[in-house]
């Protein structure tokens, strides 16, 4: 199945573009799903037709969905969070911030993805498509499934067995209750989960995550860290979508002098994404809303391409073998030397691009091996690991 991402800043028009792709892919032929895991959804609005937390179909070959992110959550996480919940409460935290301490951020939004490996699973559809909330909360779940991969190789074996021989004497001295087994059970299914959405997620040949962008210097500059950011974890962007651009009727009059902006904006962000293909979608001459101003407006970014294909192979992240060691080589885009710092520490290699960190598992081939150097050039980053020993 292959599975399409939109995300960008507030506003720039990834409802209308997941909805009108979602449309161009159903009338070139795919089966497919479009669901929004924004909580603040709009892809009802967008379709102009209600929709549910289970797939509704909305016209041949397409259904469309608004996930329920709060459901996901609390049905995935329940035994966990009701877990963390009572530890939090016997350290004195009031249970209402327990509470909220117990979900943490991009945990929605990675929930909510769960749903697609029910999809990919189920062999329904050809194409998924996902309207995704801004891209500060993408980004972070993007994250947060390093975080628990971190956890769980690290400390959850550990844990357990510790929890198991100490349970009835630990819980008297730390006065907290300890993991019962059907929270390990349920941190391990999660885990597995999360996992197999994330190797679907990272497969350049079938995912892959398109930027939305408008012509306007704040929103160039937060998609350049989004692509950064995206990069940094491995997933792979298959091109940018440039939406709202002036037509030539534009060109005199009122807008003549947004639309010269425009077309600078437009350079700057043709340039700064090179080689990934920048399309463009003209403002229309209102707001696109129904399925037959959604064709139309999928018809203007993808001409008669197909809307579902893969328009560039990004690799984000590449291992090689290297002349008795290895090479691991990651995209960072529109980064400076200085923005840069990585570490390893025992089988990890920690990366932190621009403040954002990247807590990296070293593949088996790579442990115990001493980075011999790492060299940022051409908007990536190599990282020679020496011969084992
Ligand atoms: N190319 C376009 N021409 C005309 N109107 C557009 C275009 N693209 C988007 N719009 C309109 O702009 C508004 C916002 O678009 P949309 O909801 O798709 O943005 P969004 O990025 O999903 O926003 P949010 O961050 O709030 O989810 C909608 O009313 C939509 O109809
Ligand atoms: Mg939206």
């Amino acid at each position: 199945m292959r599975v399409i991402l939109y995300t960008g800043k507030g506003g720039v028009g990834k409802t209308t573009l997941s909805a009108a792709t979602a449309v161009a892919a159903a009338r070139a032929g795919h089966r497919t799903i479009v669901m929004s895991i924004d909580a603040a959804h709009s892809l009802s609005d967008s379709l102009d037709v209600p929709l549910s937390h289970t797939p509704t179909r909305v016209e041949d070959r397409l259904d469309a969905l608004e996930i329920d992110v709060h459901h996901e959550l609390t049905q995935n996480w329940s035994v966990i969070s009701g877990y963390l919940k009572k530890f939090l409460s016997a350290q004195g935290y009031e249970e209402v911030v327990a509470e909220e301490l117990a979900v943490l951020p991009g945990m929605e939004e990675l929930f909510s993805l769960l749903k697609l490996l029910e999809f990919s699973r189920s062999g329904e559809y050809d194409t998924a498509i996902i309207d995704c909330a801004p891209t500060g909360s993408t980004l972070q779940f993007l994250a947060f499934s390093d975080v628990i991969e971190w956890y769980m190789t690290r400390f959850f074996d550990l844990e357990r067995k510790f929890v198991k021989a100490m349970k009835p004497i630990a819980e008297r001295i730390i006065k907290a209750p300890l993991p019962t087994d059907d929270v390990f059970f349920s941190v391990e299914g999660i885990y597995e989960r999360i996992m197999a959405v994330k190797t679907l997620l990272s497969d350049p040949l079938n995912a892959s995550v398109r930027l939305v962008v408008n012509p306007e210097k704040m929103v160039i500059a937060e998609s350049r860290r989004a692509y950064l950011a995206l990069s940094l974890f491995g997933f792979p962007v298959d091109c940018v979508i440039a939406n709202r651009l002036l037509p030539k009727e534009a060109s005199k009059g009122y807008f003549s002098e947004w639309r010269k902006t425009q077309k600078l904006h437009l350079e700057t962000i043709n340039e700064f994404f090179e080689p990934v293909p920048v399309k463009t979608c003209r403002l229309f001459n209102g707001e696109v809303i129904g399925l037959d101003g959604l064709a139309l407006l999928g018809e203007d970014v993808f001409g008669d391409q197909d809307p579902a294909d893969v328009f560039h192979d990004d690799q984000p992240f590449s291992i090689t073998a290297d002349n008795g060691g290895f090479e691991m080589n990651i995209k960072l885009p529109g980064v400076r030397k200085d923005q840069v710092d990585l570490w390893t520490k025992e089988d990890e290699l920690i990366i932190t691009v621009d403040g954002r960190r990247r807590n990296l598992l070293l593949p088996r081939a790579l442990k115990g091996r001493a980075v011999k150097s790492a060299k940022v050039e051409h908007d990536r980053i190599r990282i020679l690991f020496g011969r084992e020993g």
